[in-house]
């Protein structure tokens, strides 16, 4: 969920009342100390409704994935709301909950209970974070920006487009295959089209067989191919922008001035390749933060339970 200037207004009255009830909370836990010389525990009234509060939130929390998968379509109020609830409840409940450990570990069952309850809060708030900074990322760092399960399938496709147009460059494939003069001739410079990518505007010509190129054929084939194949694993020097410059740059003075262009164009089939990367990192913590968040919350979900009816049975 995305919380910024422009929705701020809809998430104030939430953040102002998680603060509000957390401060008085606190004062009046602070309050019962004063008085009785000793922090208020799960046993005595206060800590018991701090706990109440504090599972019934835990409880409401967990219904947010129930709700996602069988109730989608219930008039049950707005994704959007209920995450918002979501959020802001989550964060409540930490200091009640705390409070109603009556600020001690206890025993074992309790002490895994704290563990997990941070754990699950500081996943929400990570998760939460990186959903409002990777989205703008992605859309600033990575025009080339495809469908994420595609990735590797349009890897492979340019490989196979920057294959041809160096073994036309150097000589050592046909000029027009019969598969080419189907899908027209190989062109150098071409504004790649796989993407919502803008390439370098090169000057559009054909491919043509270029003398003394073969050093552009070696460096295809030990740096470029599995870069473009497989992304960084496949050659992580092609993967660091500032070194790949570098090496490009030296593959220019290796060869002659008319194979510059081509030299250009397998470049900026790495530009795009990189860019897919980065986008399969982002989308990767975009959605892995949820592998700790869901099984910890459950976790959470099913010990507080067994919390509730020990503590209940020698209450
Ligand atoms: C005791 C506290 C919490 C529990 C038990 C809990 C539990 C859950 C559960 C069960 C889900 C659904 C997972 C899924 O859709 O696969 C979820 C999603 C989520 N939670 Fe929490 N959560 C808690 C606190 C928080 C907090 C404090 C935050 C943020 C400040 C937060 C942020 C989120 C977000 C952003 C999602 C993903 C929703 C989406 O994008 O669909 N959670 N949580």
């Amino acid at each position: 969920m995305l919380i910024d200037r422009k929705n701020w207004q809809t998430h104030s009255r939430w953040c102002f009342a998680v603060v509000f009830i957390t401060l008085a909370s606190v004062v009046w836990f602070c309050c019962l100390r004063w008085y009785s010389g000793e922090w208020a525990g799960g046993s005595s009234p206060t800590g018991f409704a701090f706990g109440l509060i504090g599972g019934a939130i835990i409880v409401f929390e967990c219904f947010l994935w129930v709700r996602k998968k069988y109730l989608r379509t219930w008039r049950i109020g707005r994704a959007q709301t209920w995450l918002k609830i979501h959020i802001w409840l989550g964060l409540l409940c930490l200091p009640l909950l705390v409070m109603h450990s009556g600020l001690r570990w206890g025993g074992w069952l309790s002490f895994v209970l704290m563990l997990l309850l941070i754990f699950v809060v500081a996943s929400g708030v990570f998760g939460l974070i990186l959903q409002n900074i990777l989205p703008k990322r992605m859309l600033e760092e990575i025009p080339a920006e495809t469908i994420y399960s595609q990735i590797d399938t349009l890897g492979g496709q340019l490989f196979s487009e920057a294959d041809r147009l160096v073994s036309v460059t150097c000589g050592t494939k046909p000029l027009v295959t019969s598969a080419e003069l189907e899908s027209g001739p190989i062109v150098v410079g071409a504004i790649r089209t796989v993407g919502l990518v803008q390439g370098k505007s090169l000057e559009l010509r054909p491919a043509v067989p270029i003398a003394d190129a073969e050093a552009l054929k070696m460096f295809f084939e030990n740096e470029v191919a599995s870069f473009l194949r497989r992304g960084r694993e496949g050659n992580p020097s092609v993967a660091d922008a500032s070194k790949s410059a570098v090496l490009f740059q030296n593959l220019k003075t290796q060869v002659p001035p008319a194979a510059h262009d081509v030299v250009s164009a397998i470049e900026n089939f790495c530009e795009q390749r990189r860019q897919w990367d980065t986008q399969a990192r982002m989308h990767f913590w975009l959605h892995s933060w949820l592998l700790v968040h869901f099984p910890f919350s459950v976790a959470l979900l099913v010990l507080m339970l067994v919390h509730m009816f020990v503590a209940l049975k020698f209450y």
